[in-house]
Formats: C-alpha cells, sequence, structure tokens
C-alpha cells in the first residue's frame, strides 16, 4: 500500500492540464454495452477506478484496448453477469445495470455493500427499472433484473429524500434508449456527467432531449451503434487544484476545465477571499491566492449547487481561513470522516447532524494520517501542503481511486511530495 508524504509548506506555482472526468467515464464506459459496434472514448483517466470498470467490461465479454487515455471498446458477445468480484470493489459499477438490462433483456448484478461516505441504497434505480417493466429479485448478494419481452418507456419520477440520483438517472436513461415508446424522467440529475453520458448516447443513435434539466425524455430506438466520443473535464479534479491554488497557492494555472461547471466552486473560493480568472473561452483558469480571508457558509446540493464531492477539500481551505464556517452536506450528511484526521493536525472542527461548525486555525501541524474516502484523502493533501513538518498519509490507494497522478501533477507545481511504498 503506498502512503504520501508531504513536506508542507512549499509554494505551488505554475501550470497543469486537468484530466477527462471519473464520473463521466464511469456510465459512458457501461454505455459501450449497448452496441455490438466499437466505441472509441477519449481522455478517459487513468484511475483506478476507470480500470475496475474495464475490467469488469472485459470480464463480461468486451474487448477492450487502452493506451495514452483512449480506450476502445466492442461489446459484440457480452455476458449478462456481472462479476462479483469485481462490482464488489466500485459501487459505481451498478451503472452497468441499465445498459445490459436492455441489451440482454436480463441482467445480474451484485448488490453494492456499505460504503463510508453514507448510506448509498439503489432503491431509486430499481424503481426507474421497474417502470420500465424489469422484474426485480434478489438472490445470493445479487440482484437479477429480467425484461424477456423487453422494456417499455413510462413516466418515472426519480426523486428520493436527498434529491435526484446521479447514476440512477443514468441507469434509466441508458435502459429507455432501447425501450419501446417514450420515457419521461421526472426529478432528473442535471450534472455535466448526465448530459456528457446523454451526448454518447445521442451520438450512438439514441433520442433523449431536456439531459441538464430536471425532465429527460427518452424515445426508444430499435439499435444503437459505435461512436467516437471525448470525456469531459473533471470539474471536481479542477476543484481540488483550485482549492490547492487557494491554500499554498502563488499563482496556478488549470488548462482544460470548463468555466460553466466550475461556477459554485469558483463561488466559494472567491468568497474565502481568493481571486479566479477564466481566460475568454472558459477553458483555463488561473487562481491567485488572496491576501485577506473570510469564513464561508456553504451547503452541498444537487448540480448546480456546490458539490459533495468538493466538501471535503473545501472543509480543509477553511480549516485555515480566518473566521467561523459552517458547511452542511445535505446529500451525504455522513461525509466528514476526514474531519476527524484534519482535528489530528490541529483544524478546530465540531460536527453536528451532517453540519460541520470550522473555526479557522492559523496553521495546522502535520501528523500521520489516514485517507478514508476518495475526497477525505484529497481533504488531507491539501491540509498538508501548508502544515508544519511531514505529514504522512496512508491508504494512498483510496486517492488513486479518482486522481489522475496526483504526486506528479502537485510536483510539478512545486509540492513537495513523496510517493512512497509501505
Ligand atoms: N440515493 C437514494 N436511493 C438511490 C440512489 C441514491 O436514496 O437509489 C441517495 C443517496 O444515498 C444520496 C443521494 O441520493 O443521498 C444522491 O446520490 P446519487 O445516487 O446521486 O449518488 P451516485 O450517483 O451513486 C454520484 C457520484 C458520487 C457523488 C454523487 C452525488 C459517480 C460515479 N459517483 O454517485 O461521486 O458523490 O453522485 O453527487 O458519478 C466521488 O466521485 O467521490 C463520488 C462519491
Amino acid at each position: 500500500m503506498d502512503k504520501l508524504i508531504v513536506h508542507g509548506g512549499a509554494t505551488l506555482r505554475g501550470s497543469i492540464n486537468i484530466s477527462g472526468s471519473k464520473n463521466a467515464s464511469l456510465p459512458i464506459l457501461a454505455a459501450s454495452l449497448l452496441t455490438a459496434e466499437p466505441c472509441i472514448i477519449r481522455r478517459v483517466p487513468d484511475v483506478s477506478d476507470t480500470n475496475y470498470m474495464i475490467q469488469i467490461l472485459s470480464a463480461m465479454g468486451a474487448d477492450v484496448e487502452r493506451s495514452s487515455g483512449t480506450v476502445r471498446i466492442t461489446c459484440a458477445d457480452i455476458s449478462d453477469v456481472a462479476p462479483y468480484e469485481l462490482v464488489r470493489r466500485m459501487r459505481a459499477s451498478i451503472c452497468v445495470m441499465g445498459p445490459l438490462l436492455a441489451r440482454k433483456g436480463r441482467a445480474v448484478v451484485s448488490l453494492p455493500g456499505g460504503c463510508v461516505i453514507g448510506d448509498r441504497p439503489v432503491d431509486l434505480h430499481l424503481r426507474g427499472l421497474e417502470a420500465l417493466g424489469a422484474k426485480v429479485e434478489f438472490e445470493g448478494g445479487n440482484i437479477i433484473l429480467t425484461a424477456r419481452d423487453g422494456l417499455r418507456g413510462a413516466e418515472i419520477d426519480l426523486c428520493g429524500t436527498h434529491g435526484p440520483t446521479v447514476l440512477g438517472t443514468d441507469n434509466v436513461m441508458m435502459a429507455a434508449t432501447l425501450a419501446e415508446g417514450i420515457t419521461v424522467i421526472e426529478s432528473a440529475a442535471a450534472e455535466p456527467e448526465v448530459i456528457d453520458l446523454a451526448d454518447f448516447l445521442n451520438a450512438m443513435g439514441a433520442k433523449i432531449t431536456g439531459a441538464g434539466t430536471r425532465r429527460i425524455v427518452i424515445e426508444g430506438v430499435r439499435e444503437l451503434r459505435g461512436v467516437e466520443h471525448t470525456v469531459i473535464p473533471d470539474r471536481i479534479e479542477a476543484g481540488t487544484f483550485m482549492a490547492a491554488a487557494a491554500l499554498a497557492g502563488d499563482e496556478v494555472k488549470l488548462r482544460r476545465v470548463c468555466r460553466e461547471h466550475l461556477k459554485a466552486i469558483t463561488a466559494a473560493i472567491e468568497q474565502s477571499g481568493h481571486r479566479v480568472e477564466f481566460n475568454e473561452a472558459g477553458n483555463t483558469c488561473t487562481v491567485f491566492r488572496g491576501e485577506t480571508f473570510h469564513g464561508v457558509d456553504l451547503v452541498t446540493a444537487p448540480y448546480p449547487g456546490y458539490p459533495t464531492d468538493m466538501q471535503a477539500q473545501m472543509t480543509a481551505l477553511l480549516a485555515t481561513t480566518p473566521g467561523i464556517s459552517v458547511i452542511k452536506d445535505t446529500i451525504f450528511p455522513q461525509r466528514f470522516m476526514h474531519c476527524a484526521e484534519l482535528k489530528r493536525m490541529g483544524a478546530d472542527i465540531k460536527i453536528d447532524h451532517g453540519t460541520a461548525v470550522v473555526r479557522g486555525v492559523a496553521q495546522l501541524s502535520a501528523a500521520p494520517v489516514m485517507a478514508s474516502d476518495l475526497r477525505a484523502s484529497a481533504a488531507l493533501v491539501l491540509a498538508a501542503l501548508t502544515a508544519k513538518g511531514d505529514t504522512e498519509i496512508s491508504r494512498l490507494y483510496h486517492i488513486d481511486r479518482g486522481y489522475e497522478h496526483i504526486d506528479e501533477k502537485l510536483l510539478m507545481l512545486g509540492a513537495e511530495v513523496e510517493r512512497v511504498k509501505d
């Protein structure tokens, strides 16, 4: 198991490229199950989650070639069973369910287990697929979906107690592309990753309108074809480096970003006292560390609100921002594991009912800390950048799930980090 040692105190300066989006790549890779023709997907980040997805698809019979961010995938002859050994490693593998059911009339996928960021049920995914005519059964830890006579379009409301579901919307949208008739998804997730998937599916020949709004309409087609697609930039990786630049930067430039997708994150960084400038095209941003800082009140919300996937990183920034910040996670109210580790580094944080109250301290100090999930580990790396001393972050595999070459990118910006083997 790798560890990251961060020697705190270096100033970040220079520029890096932001990778393609992990959370857009995963359902898009799964969507290639919908056709027997080859799909070419560019800018797939080389992170362990996309590797798991590729392994799952390969184990199901897909022919996959991958080189420098481009994945060529042909799902000519595939099985309807997603292997438990691979599926259990990544909750997002649930998004093979919709395309598999649509293509094969049957899908066997293991029920995802517990997750450190909170309870993550799949009731909405199943409600949607059932409305399209699938029979849902559970056996031996698996979900078995069958629709021997094909799926039929339906009106489905996907609103849950915590709002819309991103992968649930993806699953139902993918299944509905090959259903007979028209499907309307109400209370759909409007995340940019859902739009990217809809663009991919439409290029394959699907008829989807309304992606990016709360109402998506899908007119079923008989079959889909192979396609070439470039994945959108990773807004959470961009946001993480924006927070790093605000914490420890002088002038940091991030290329290959999308201004439109970063509005809520940009607003939060600016409110805390830093300056963010985009070029005219909106695909490069420069973050300038500010001189006077302010605590921020943040509430996570579905897009276009402030993303839960940037909650931990912003908490790390606010831990050393003078003033009091109040951070509420409405999507995953238990997603505060990073706070216990930040407190070991000297942060002043109190958690109560899905809300963190952060009183900014002047400086954190290094301590051995443990990554508990992907975004929590990113928060620890950020905190370590300005902490006094050398912070050792163990269980680095969490960060490798979703950040492409994070240590190399930090080194390029002048951070002093070392990856070491245990
Ligand atoms: N929910 C239900 N029932 C369901 C599905 C979801 O109640 O059937 C609840 C969840 O428990 C949660 C809320 O609905 O409270 C939203 O969850 P959602 O389904 O949108 O999450 P997801 O689709 O499983 C994706 C991202 C997550 C991100 C969430 C929220 C991918 C691969 N994952 O998960 O990303 O936190 O949306 O934006 O796209 C990450 O990248 O670190 C990550 C965890």
